[in-house]
């Protein structure tokens, strides 16, 4: 009976949703905690999650993980098995788990999914080993997964803090407003598909060894971070949109800039680029931001979802596009049953 208790205890679920950051994260001051070297600001996706189960299971004798209902690859096999290593220590248990992780959104559309991947983890796995963690601490937990990670605990608006301290106790996110504050939409402009070359974690390492506008960068932040509050405080559109539009480009520019250059767009990321701008022309009230990869997300108000979704439904180079509002929480979907 002791150990059916054991084993029913060891075993959670949890969904988080995917994050598309405003204000950028780009670079660490510590690597192995994986502390950013700047805040970001960011808002939760409702239509883009993951769903994880964790099982303890002291029959393993390895970590096991299954992705989207396949076996996933050493390398990623090993990044999640070194972030269950963390749980394992602080829960002071020994036993492998196994993971199923799951997207609800097209495998290989060629969007980021460590941000909700890894905020999911973090809520399952800290649940099934039993740790009792305040919302700071699963952030911090998720933040050692992936910087991202840390802003999906939350829903809607939310800033992750860069902190100061030194064991990364003050790195966590915070929410800014839930997401029934403002009904913004962001429009997800898939161009490709691709395994991309670089991935964050790579380029951000090599444009701060490299970079010379690396510095520049820095420095700027909290000037564009304290910006960002007060748009969204002031539920200021154009505000939002232009200076999320200046940091996405500033970001890129930064990496382009690296030695050899970081560059995550295609001709059609620069087309739309342009066609954005020209719709703003028009009166559009549209704005764009980019992440590492080729991908554009648009980002507007709810009223213009159907004219711009209609507007890009034939742009030639768009593969498809995801339109989706603001979500909520990370939460756990049934504990320890
Ligand atoms: C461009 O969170 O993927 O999307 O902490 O190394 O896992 P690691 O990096 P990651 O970086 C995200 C970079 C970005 C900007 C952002 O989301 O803020």
């Amino acid at each position: 009976l002791d150990d059916e208790k054991r084993l029913r205890l060891m075993k959670a679920t949890a969904i988080a949703h995917a994050n598309i950051a405003l204000i950028k994260y780009w670079g660490k001051r510590d690597e192995r905690l994986n502390l950013p070297a700047v805040g970001s600001i960011s808002v939760t996706l409702r239509e883009l999650s993951t769903k994880t189960q964790v099982v303890f299971d002291e029959k393993l004798t390895r970590d096991e993980l299954i992705l989207n209902g396949t076996p996933a690859g050493e390398e990623e096999r090993q990044r999640v098995s070194r972030f269950m290593d963390i749980i394992r220590s602080e829960a002071k248990i020994s036993e492998k788990c196994k993971i199923d992780s799951r997207n609800n959104f097209p495998t290989g559309a060629g969007l980021a999914s460590s941000a909700s991947a890894f905020a999911a983890l973090a809520l399952a796995s800290s649940h099934a080993a039993g740790l009792t963690l305040s919302p700071e601490e699963l952030s911090i937990l998720a933040r050692r997964g992936s910087g991202s990670a840390a802003r999906s605990v939350y829903g809607g608006f939310v800033e992750m803090k860069k902190g100061e301290a030194a064991d990364g106790s003050d790195a966590f996110a915070v929410q800014l407003a839930p997401p029934e504050y403002w009904d913004l939409h962001i429009l997800i402009l898939i161009t490709s598909t691709e395994q991309k070359l670089i991935g964050s974690t790579g380029g951000m390492i090599q444009t701060q060894e490299t970079s010379p506008y690396y510095f520049r960068w820095i420095s700027e932040q909290d000037r564009d971070l304290r910006e960002m509050r007060e748009a969204i405080r002031k539920r200021d559109f154009e505000h939002l949109g232009e200076l999320a539009e200046f940091n996405a480009l500033k970001m890129h520019a930064t990496a382009i800039a690296a030695r050899p250059g970081i560059l995550y767009w295609n001709g059609t990321t620069v087309e739309l680029i342009h066609e954005v701008r020209r719709l703003r022309l028009q009166g559009e009230a549209v704005y764009f931001t980019i992440d590492a990869g080729p991908q554009v997300k648009l980002i507007c108000e709810a009223p213009s979802v159907d004219k711009l979704r209609q507007h890009f439904q034939n742009f030639p180079g768009i593969k498809q596009i995801i339109d989706t509002p603001l979500g909520p929480d990370a939460y756990l979907w049934e504990a320890s049953k």
